[in-house]
Order: structure tokens, then sequence, then C-alpha cells
């Protein structure tokens, strides 16, 4: 493997912030359903749905909920390459690894999605060796009308020094850009590498053989906040039903027990109120 050893430097350079991961304020989810409605029609990329080996969820991908948080930049490390192709599948014929789809929404600072939104990803193969040479699994693509970015590719393999991640570049148009990591919940690695930052940990869950991960943006952009929910809008009530948006605060009953609504999305079948406490609080 001709990048072992190859460690990235700056992992005490103090882009790493002591802020601690956790769950935010849901103060302006009704603007962000309003924004991220696609986001609930493919499922709720926010969610965090994969369980620990002690079952209980981990901490919820950071929303875009208040406007002051832009995704935290990281190191590019030393395998960036320009001029990468522009391709949304990083696959090629025989490429060895288990297939991984990463799909998500850049939005400004108004949680307000983005267009035109330049996404550049670079990552290791399954071995853990990225292609110096050539283009190989990398690539750029750009957002569309909605905002969104969908990624086909294969796990990145481990190497030295490193836990699992992928290496992407976000720029607006006109904009500076966005330096960053993104990485995989419950690897063993995540504790002990120093540039991991738990902020930037996408929502993955096995799918059909490989893994579907998500994982939303948010750019130091600034936005006219837009329209926010008119008055007239009636949250959803009564008994939980499949199909149905949900905004955060809205509530409803299953089984004869009342919920309180967390944050926006669509229900789907396993995402009943009990079973999912990062979505719904027991009233
Ligand atoms: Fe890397």
């Amino acid at each position: 493997m001709d990048d072992v050893g190859a460690n990235e430097p700056g992992a005490a350079d103090g882009t790493r912030s002591p802020r601690l991961v956790g769950r935010k304020t849901v103060l302006r989810a009704a603007l962000a359903a309003t924004a991220a409605i696609p986001v609930a029609l493919m499922g709720g990329p926010a969610l965090a749905r994969t369980l620990t080996a002690g079952g209980t969820a981990p901490g919820l991908t950071p929303p875009c909920d208040d406007g002051d948080d832009p995704t935290p930049e990281q190191i590019e490390g030393p395998y960036f390459k320009p001029r990468s192709p522009e391709r949304t599948s990083l696959l090629e014929p025989g490429m060895p690894g288990t297939p991984l789809t990463v799909t998500g929404y850049v939005f400004g600072r108004a949680c307000r999605p983005l267009t035109g939104v330049l996404l550049d990803f670079w990552q290791a193969d399954t071995n853990g060796a990225y292609d110096n040479t050539g283009f190989r699994l990398r690539g750029h693509q750009y957002t569309g009308s909605q905002g969104s970015f969908a990624l086909t590719t294969i796990v990145p393999g481990l190497y030295p020094g490193r836990t699992r991640h992928l290496h992407v570049k976000v720029q607006a148009p006109g904009r500076s850009v966005l330096t960053t990591q993104l990485y995989f919940p419950n690897e063993p690695r995540n504790t002990t590498d120093t540039i991991f930052d738990p902020r930037l940990v996408m929502t993955v869950r096995d799918a059909g053989g490989g893994r579907e991960a998500a994982f939303d943006f948010v750019l130091d952009v600034p936005q006219d906040p837009g329209p926010g929910p008119t008055p007239t809008d009636t949250p959803p009530g009564g008994t939980w039903v499949v199909g149905l948006t949900y905004r955060a605060g809205d509530r409803v009953t299953y089984a004869g027990r009342a919920y309180t609504c967390l944050q926006p999305h669509t229900a789907q079948p396993g995402w009943e109120p009990p079973a999912v406490p990062a979505l719904w609080r027991a009233a």
C-alpha cells in the first residue's frame, strides 16, 4: 500500500472545536422543514438510524436550525488533486468494496437550500490507498435546484493513523471553499483519531448489502430567511400516520400514548414514535 504511514498532518493544529456535539435547539425547525421538504421526502438524512452495540442511538447529525453553525472545516490532507472528473458515481467496473451512497443537501445560513454548489469528493479505496496518479475515487458534482447532492461510491478503507472518512470540498458560486471530511458512526478509531470531529459524522444505515449515508452541509453564505410557516398551517395531530410529514412540536398519539415530534420528517414504517427517540419524545 503506497500510502502506509502517510498520516495526514495537522492532527493537533486546532482545527477541531472543543465544543461538544449535542442536540441543538429546534427553534427554527419549522423554517428548516419548509426549506428541507425534499429531505423528508427522501426519508430524513438527518436521522440517526445506526444503533450502537448497546442499542442506543448516537447523536444526531447537527441540523440546520439556527443559522449560526456552519459545517466545520477540516484539514485537506496530502491527497487532494484538482480537476477531478464531473460525476456522481465513483464506481468503476470491478472495483472492490462495500457500496456506499451519500445523499444530502447544502444549505446557507438561513437553512435554505443552495443551488449550483460544487462538491468535490476524494477518498481512499477499500484497502486504504489513494489514487495519486489518476482520478480513481475522485469526482465532483453540483447541487441541483433543490440543493441536493448524491454520491455513489464505496466505503473507504482504513489507513494508518486515521479513522474511516471521506474528503470533500464544498463551494457555493462566488463563495469561499469549505474543505472538510465526513465520518462514519461507531468506528473504533473515531475515539483515537485526533482529527475526527463528531459534528461531521454522517447518518449511516445498512441497505441491500451496502450502506446508505446522509449528511447536510451548512455553508457560511448569507441568505434571506424567506417566508416562514403561515399561521394557517395546522399541525398534524391525532394518531400517528405513516406517510404524514411532521414538524418539530407536532403532537400525536400512538398506542394510546402521546408523543411530541422533535425534528421534521415524514413518517415511515419502523419509525413508530416509541421506536425512534431521536424523532419523538413521549409527552
Ligand atoms: Fe484521507
